[in-house]
Parts: structure tokens; sequence; C-alpha cells
């Protein structure tokens, strides 16, 4: 006898926010949550591909919105809080997503300006987007967030001084964030990825690297990209298609005594 699978619902009624919400993992996660019941709403600084993602999640049946917002704009951010709250109800989850690698060049040569760039992106970003939102859950009676780390934050990947060090912030940020807001019933956690692909923060990794002229990697980028590989236990790189389960988990009710934590998603690389 064949059973139709019952269907998983168990973000029904649920507004999420995602930041970097038209990137490939921000996407990749709206579609498996809103498959899940959920209505999201997201936020990037790229309209076009803000829109772009709406209009495949609402081809996909899934409720959502979209709000082109940089997260570095302190009151862009904690309006669009107000706005999604006034078109869809009170928000009961964050992905804390978005973010930019930055340039890849040796210590010595790196640009402080893509420096203070990559950390206004990563860091204060996620900073203005975490709090913003933790009040609002803060005054509608808790929700969780997921803060969007990195492999890199403590594998000191080469050449990327500015990158790694901002997510090793978002370590740090998830760890106070955790203790502050468990009082007002907001769990706190963070992911770490390494090497999701294909996808354009893949391709740019593997070519960058490959131009930066190291020690460590070829310069042919499709030799880089066996070296990458290489190091992970897996012997593959990730799908931007294995993210989302993770967020959800830590999104949702099952996840409802870990705050705090962080997961990795990176193949066993330790
Ligand atoms: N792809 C990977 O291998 C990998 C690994 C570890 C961590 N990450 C992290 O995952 C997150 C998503 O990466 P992705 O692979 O989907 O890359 P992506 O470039 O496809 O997505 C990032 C999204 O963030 C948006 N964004 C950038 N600056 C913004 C700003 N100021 N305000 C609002 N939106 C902004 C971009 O427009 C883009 O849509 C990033 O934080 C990245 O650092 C990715």
């Amino acid at each position: 006898m064949t059973t139709t699978p019952t269907p998983d619902t168990r973000f029904d009624g649920r507004v999420v926010a995602i930041t970097g919400g038209a990137g490939d993992i921000g996407l990749a996660t709206a579609r498996h949550l809103g498959r899940q019941g959920a209505t999201v709403a997201l936020l990037d600084v790229d309209a076009a591909k803000l829109q772009a993602a709406t209009t495949s999640l609402e081809a996909d049946g899934i409720r959502a919105s979209s709000w082109h917002c940089d997260v570095t704009d302190e009151s862009a951010v904690d309006g669009v809080v107000a706005a999604i709250t006034e078109r869809h109800g009170v928000i009961r989850h964050l992905f804390n997503n978005a973010g930019i690698q930055g340039a890849f060049r040796p210590v010595l040569e790196y640009p402080a300006d893509d420096f203070v760039a990559v950390h206004r992106v990563n860091v204060l970003g996620a900073f203005l987007v975490l709090r913003a939102f933790a009040r609002h859950m803060a005054a509608n009676g808790g929700g969780s967030v997921v803060n969007m780390a990195s492999m890199a934050a403590v594998g000191g990947p080469p050449n990327m001084i500015a990158y790694a060090s901002s997510k090793a912030a978002i370590l740090g940020m998830t760890q106070v964030a955790s203790k502050d807001l468990a009082p007002h019933g907001i769990r706190v956690n963070a992911i770490s990825p390494a090497f999701m692909g294909p996808g354009f923060m893949w391709t740019r990794q593997v070519e960058l690297q490959a131009a930066a002229g190291s020690q460590y990697y070829d310069g042919d980028p499709a030799v880089v990209a066996e070296q990458m590989i290489g190091a992970v236990p897996l012997r593959r790189y990730g799908s931007v298609d294995e993210v989302p389960a993770a967020v959800a988990f830590l999104l949702g009710d099952g996840a409802s005594y870990i705050t705090g934590i962080n997961v990795p998603i990176a193949g066993g690389i330790l």
C-alpha cells in the first residue's frame, strides 16, 4: 500500500525574515521554509535579484514579499521591521544571512577600505538587523534567530582577513545575544557553512584564490577547486540546498532548548 507523505507544516502561520534573501543560500532557505508553511520576507540590497527571487517563490505557491533594504542603513533596517509587521503580522523568526566576501589579498597587501566595507556589511549590518528584529520579537512574545557565520571564522583561510575576522565577530555576537536575549524568550544560534556551491561565492572564491598568487593555491581555478575539495573529508563541495534544513531546525520549535551554539555545515572540516 502506498501512502501519501504528510506535508511538513511546522512553519505554518509563521513569518520569517531573511536578509540576503535574494542570494543563493537566502533564496534556498526561503523556499525550504516556505514549503513548510512560512510566510517569507526577503530583504536584499539588490533590487533586481530580489524581484526575481520573490517571483520564483510565488510561482512555487509560497507567500513571499520583497523588501529593498541595505542592512548597513540603521533607519532603513528599523523601518523595514515595522513595514513587514504591517504587511504580515508578528515576525517570529530571523535568518540574519546577508554578507559579502571582500578582496582576496595577503595581510601585507590587504586594502583598509575593503576591510572596512566587509566589516560594515558583515558585522555592523548583522548587528543592526539582529537588534531591530530582536526588539520586535522581545515586544511580541519572543522568537528565534540564526546568524550566518562561516567556517572561515575559525579556519583562517589565506587571503581573507577581512571576511574571516568579520565572521569570527558573528560567533561572538551570537554568544552575547543568546545571553542578553534569553530573558526575552529569544534564542540565537549561528551556522558556519564552508564551500557551498555551485554558486556566486564558490565561483568567486575559487577564481580569486587562484588570482591571489599565494603558496597555498594554484593559479588555475580548476586546480584550486580540487585543492579545496581535497581538504573536505566528504570530498565534495556542499550544495546551497544543504544549508536550509539546519536553519529550519535551529529556528523551529524542535530546537527550543538550544541557544548560543554554532553549527558547522562543512563536510567534516574541523
Ligand atoms: N556560499 C558559501 O560557500 C558560504 C560559506 C559560508 C558562509 N556564507 C555566507 O552565507 C551568506 C549568503 O551567501 P551566499 O553564498 O548566498 O552569497 P550571495 O552573494 O549569493 O548572497 C548574499 C546576498 O546578500 C546581499 N547583500 C550584500 N550586501 C548587502 C547589504 N548591505 N544589505 C542587504 N543585502 C546585502 C547580496 O545582494 C546577496 O543577494 C553570506 O553571509 C556568506 O558570507 C556563504
